[in-house]
């Protein structure tokens, strides 16, 4: 990837072996969203390595320890409806007091340009961390115009999740939000010629829902 691209891979065995079972069309509906939640989860322990803490004191059984906390940090999981719904849970299993905002995107199948339906975020604390939720990267038009909205409402700090990226997807939003980072749990091929991943996962919606 281009150099000042905040775009990284997160590499780790358990991903990539969760991804396999992910990518492969045999996997059920109940075992994909499990599967989907395991690895959003090991990809929030990564993805969170920079919070910031605050120092505090406790009461052991034996004695007083000095401990930290997260402090005041309002943490806001914004995931792009409907994929990104599918990966919420995992995430919330590690951050349990984050907050939840939605924004309805969906790929318009004849422009591929995302056309907007619903966007709802918590009111902001001037302390915040965005997390930005996709399975897929694909054009980047969903993740970009997800961004546009959440800086027209003020937000300062958000970073980008997905599964996978493809490669036109990530110079796209490198090109449109260069200062955010985005983590992917894998960098694919290239788009086909209806702008899916090769070789991907498939219709993430589709198969989180059983809408196929
Ligand atoms: C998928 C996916 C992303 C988008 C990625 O959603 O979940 O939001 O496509 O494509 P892009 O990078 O080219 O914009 P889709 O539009 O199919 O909607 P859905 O989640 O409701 O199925
Ligand atoms: N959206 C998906 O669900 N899958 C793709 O491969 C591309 C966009």
């Amino acid at each position: 990837m281009d150099k000042g691209c905040k775009f990284q891979v997160i590499n780790h065995p358990l991903i990539r072996h969760k991804l396999t079972y992910i990518r492969n069309r045999l996997t059920g509906k109940k075992e994909f969203k499990e599967l989907v939640d395991e690895v959003a989860m090991l990809m929030a322990f990564e993805i969170t390595r920079d919070f910031p803490l605050v120092k505090t004191t406790v009461e052991t059984p034996l004695m007083k320890a000095d401990c930290e906390v997260m402090g005041d940090l309002q943490v806001v999981l914004v995931p792009i409806l409907r994929a990104g719904i599918g990966m919420v849970d995992g995430i919330m299993r590690l951050i349990p007091s984050a907050r939840v905002g939605h924004v309805g995107l969906f790929r318009d199948h004849d422009t591929l340009k995302p056309v907007t339906y619903y966007f709802k975020i918590p009111p902001l604390a001037e302390n915040h961390q965005f997390i930005l939720i996709d399975p897929m990267l694909a054009t980047g038009g969903s993740a970009i115009e997800a961004v546009n909205l959440l800086k027209r409402e003020g937000v300062k700090n958000i970073k980008f999740m997905c599964l996978i990226a493809a490669p036109e997807g990530v110079r796209a939003f490198c090109d449109a939000h260069p200062e955010i980072e985005v983590y992917a749990a894998a960098l694919d091929e290239k788009l086909n010629d209806k702008a899916y991943i090769l070789p991907g996962l498939g219709d993430a919606g589709d198969r989180l829902f059983g809408t196929v």
